[in-house]
């Protein structure tokens, strides 16, 4: 079995297993913070089991690094090097538990300790149960559908933005992007908006914050550079970072450089 189809298979059964759970009284229980911080809730609990069941119902040997159980040896021998499984088994977990529909399940596999070593990528809409995923070098799809970023000229210019706890610094800093000719969107859930930009429905994603954990952008990582998408960091260099539970990045995502460039002028 590719590594691909593993990612895969293990988000189509959290579709299956949360697709009911999501808005309910049951999604919310409070199960204490999680590896990467924030309170796991019962959704993103039962969403990492499945994976975790899955992966040891096939043996698949591991070291998962998931934001809510932290670092697992899924290995027989661990001193062996089997390379990282990073998960994000809800990435929106504040929409999935309020039920605005804008969530997904974010896995991505690394055969070394950096953003850069990914090979595989599966971010799946939870609402809908579609996946983009992509594998290194051989394009990002979406379902069957090869996907690419929005090169053409837009008709209508969708920036991102992830605003949520922005310092009032950083919001200054921003503020003629949004009063200027941008349709700007801020939806919840980063890996699904940068899968959605990877298919070309938004034209350049920004999150200056510098709070986002590896989880929450490994496979948007690649998927965003298989789809022909520029990453970079607040520098506007290539981002790459280590794998550590204590980093957390600010990011840019751009179609293509003249994108960067129209809105960059906006802000400095
Ligand atoms: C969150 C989402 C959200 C972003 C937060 C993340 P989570 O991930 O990606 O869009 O603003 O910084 O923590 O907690 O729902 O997995
Ligand atoms: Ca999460």
């Amino acid at each position: 079995m590719e590594i691909i189809e593993v990612l895969q298979e293990a988000s189509r059964r959290v579709y299956d297993k949360v697709k009911h759970l999501a808005g309910t009284a049951d999604a919310a229980g409070d199960f204490g913070r999680g590896a990467g911080g924030d309170i796991s809730r019962n959704i993103d609990i039962t969403a990492e089991k499945t994976v975790l069941d899955y992966l040891e119902e096939i043996n698949f040997e591991c070291v998962v690094l998931g934001e809510e159980c932290g670092r697992v040896e899924l290995s027989s021998s661990p001193n062996e090097k089997k390379g990282y499984l990073i998960m994000d088994a809800i990435d929106g977990s504040a929409n999935a538990v309020r039920g605005i529909p804008f969530f997904c399940c974010s896995l991505a596999f690394s055969t070394d300790y950096k953003l850069s070593s990914i090979t595989d990528a599966a971010i799946t809409d939870l609402s809908t149960g579609d996946i983009y995923w992509a594998s290194k070098g051989k394009g990002s799809f979406f379902n069957q559908q090869k996907i690419k970023v929005h090169t053409e000229n837009p008709i209508y210019r969708i920036v991102g933005v992830n605003t949520s706890g922005a310092s009032s610094e950083l919001m200054k800093k921003l503020q003629p992007i949004f009063e200027k000719h941008n349709h700007t969107r801020h939806l919840g859930a980063n890996a699904l908006e940068m899968a959605m930009f990877s298919k070309g429905l938004l034209d350049i994603f920004i999150d200056l914050r510098g709070k986002i954990r590896i989880q929450d952008i490994a496979a948007g990582y690649l998927i965003v550079k298989e789809a022909g998408g520029l990453l970079l960091n607040e520098n506007l260099e290539p981002l790459d970072s280590d794998l550590s539970y204590k980093t957390r990045l600010s990011f840019v995502a751009s179609a293509n450089k003249k994108m960067l460039e129209q809105v960059f002028s906006e802000i400095e």
